[in-house]
Parts: structure tokens; C-alpha cells; sequence
């Protein structure tokens, strides 16, 4: 039988299902534009798509699920349109909160949240006091959440920490652990909709090695069959690792 090929973690890789699947959700003002909609709309719109494809990730047996919801940078849009977001996302955790025990799903939230309006804030901390009681599918909305941001909160916490004399010995595993993902496993496939082909600022430590698939679709229309491609495509991908590939036999001449 192959030998397996382990991932930095030792994460079955290339094989069958990712078990984290990220994914950064644009094109939904464009879409809203194209049908002579206010932006708002397409961001609705949006959120239905998310609830469909979560459902569709957990059928798969997909573990986790990331997506970009808000970020650091999306502060410099119009007033009523994060307005709108923020209302928009307010709702929608009033009904997912209402699922999430009967259905077994936890929904964390990473990002800066102590900026968010009292009222968002206090769902998000029901939220996961909720999933600190479920063991199932795991859900990650990232909401005023920016890598760079993440990463310099990271070192600020290590600093503090020598600076207490608690531990001077910094590895990977160490700041992986300092981070809002603490404890989540890499995304193997990063998936982006809306024809853009950058990260934004998004899971930029965790996405070192993950598969990348970007496509055209813009956001709310996404369907199944447009994850279905996506993980057809990670499965095709041959992961390295910086290594030799398996098919090639994996040995050096
Ligand atoms: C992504 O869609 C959602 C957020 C950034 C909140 P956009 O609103 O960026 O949609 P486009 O890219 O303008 O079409
Ligand atoms: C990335 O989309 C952020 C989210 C999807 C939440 P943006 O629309 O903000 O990214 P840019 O401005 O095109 O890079
Ligand atoms: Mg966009």
C-alpha cells in the first residue's frame, strides 16, 4: 500500500476530504449591481449562500469551516453599507443561535469583536459559550478580522510573556497557539469567489501551505456543485511540502 503523505501536521493530505476548508466570500456587491440592487441586497443574499454551502461542507464531512465575513480594511466602506453588514450579521446570528445545539454545529468567531456594537457582541459571546458545549462541525466567522492584525496581537501576547518570565522558547507551534485559530488545524483549500486572486489580508500564517482555488463565481452564486469543483480540484493537486512527489516514488536520484 502508498505510504500516506503527511501534511506539516500530520494531516492526511491530498487524499479524499479536507478536513478545514477556508474560503473568502466575495463579489456580493456586484452581483447585487448587476441586477440594479442596492449592495446590501447581495450581501442578504450572500448570507443564504453561506448557510447553503455549510450545509453542503458538513454533509461532505468537511471538520472546519472559515470564512471572511469582515475585514479590518472593510471599515473604509460608506456608513449605511457596514450598517447594513453589521444589522445583516445580527439577525443572522439570532437564528443560527437558535440551530446550533438541536443541529450540533459551534460558531466562533475570530477578529477583533470589542469594537462591535454591544449587541453583536453579546450574541457572538453566547455563541460560544454554546460551542464550548458542542462537539461537531465547526464554523469560524472571521468579523473585523485582518492576518497582519492577528499576528502582531500574537506577538504582543509572547512579549508579555517573557516579559513575566514565564517562557522565553518561541517555536511554530507555540505562536500557532496565540493566535485567534489556536487549535483549529491549517486549511488544506482556501477557496476565493468573485474573480479576484489575492488574499485581502486573510489567514495569511495559516494559509502557508494550503491549496488555493479561485473562481469567477461571484459569491451568491455559489452552489454546491461550485465546492464539489473546488475539492475536485485540491484532490487533483499533488502536495509536496516542500518534499518530492509521491508519484515520482518520492525518492531522490
Ligand atoms: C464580499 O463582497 C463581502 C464583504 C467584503 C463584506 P463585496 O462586498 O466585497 O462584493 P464586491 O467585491 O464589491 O462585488
Ligand atoms: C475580502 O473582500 C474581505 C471579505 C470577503 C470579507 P474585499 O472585497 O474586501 O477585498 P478587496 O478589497 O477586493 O481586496
Ligand atoms: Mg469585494
Amino acid at each position: 500500500m502508498a505510504k500516506e503523505k503527511k501534511g506539516p501536521e500530520g494531516v492526511p493530505a491530498a487524499s479524499g476530504i479536507p478536513r478545514h476548508i477556508a474560503i473568502i466570500m466575495d463579489g456580493n456587491g456586484r452581483w447585487a449591481q448587476r441586477q440594479g440592487l442596492p449592495r446590501s441586497a447581495g450581501h442578504s443574499a450572500g448570507a443564504e449562500t453561506l448557510r447553503r454551502v455549510a450545509d453542503h461542507c458538513r454533509e461532505l464531512d468537511v471538520r472546519y469551516l472559515t470564512v471572511y465575513a469582515f475585514s479590518t480594511e472593510n471599515w473604509k466602506r460608506p456608513a449605511d453599507e457596514v450598517g447594513a453588514l453589521m444589522k445583516l450579521l445580527e439577525r443572522n446570528l439570532i437564528i443560527e443561535l437558535q440551530k446550533m445545539e438541536r443541529d450540533g454545529f459551534q460558531m466562533r468567531f475570530f477578529g477583533d469583536t470589542g469594537v462591535l456594537s454591544p449587541r453583536l457582541q453579546e450574541l457572538i459571546a453566547a455563541s460560544h459559550q454554546l460551542s464550548d458545549r458542542i462537539d461537531g462541525y465547526q464554523i469560524n466567522v472571521c468579523l473585523n478580522y485582518g492576518g497582519r492584525d492577528e499576528i502582531v496581537r500574537a506577538a504582543r501576547r509572547w512579549a508579555d510573556t517573557v516579559r513575566n518570565g514565564e517562557e522565553n522558547n518561541l517555536d511554530e507551534e507555540t505562536f500557532s497557539g496565540l493566535l485567534w485559530t489556536a487549535g483549529v488545524p491549517d486549511p488544506e483549500l482556501l477557496i476565493r469567489s468573485g474573480g479576484e486572486t489575492r488574499l485581502s489580508n486573510f489567514l495569511l500564517w495559516q494559509c502557508a501551505y494550503s491549496e488555493f482555488y479561485f473562481t469567477d463565481t461571484l459569491w451568491p452564486d455559489f452552489t454546491d456543485e461550485t465546492i464539489d469543483r473546488a475539492i475536485a480540484y485540491y484532490r487533483s493537486r499533488d502536495r509536496r511540502f516542500g518534499g518530492l512527489s509521491a508519484a515520482g516514488g518520492g525518492q531522490s536520484r
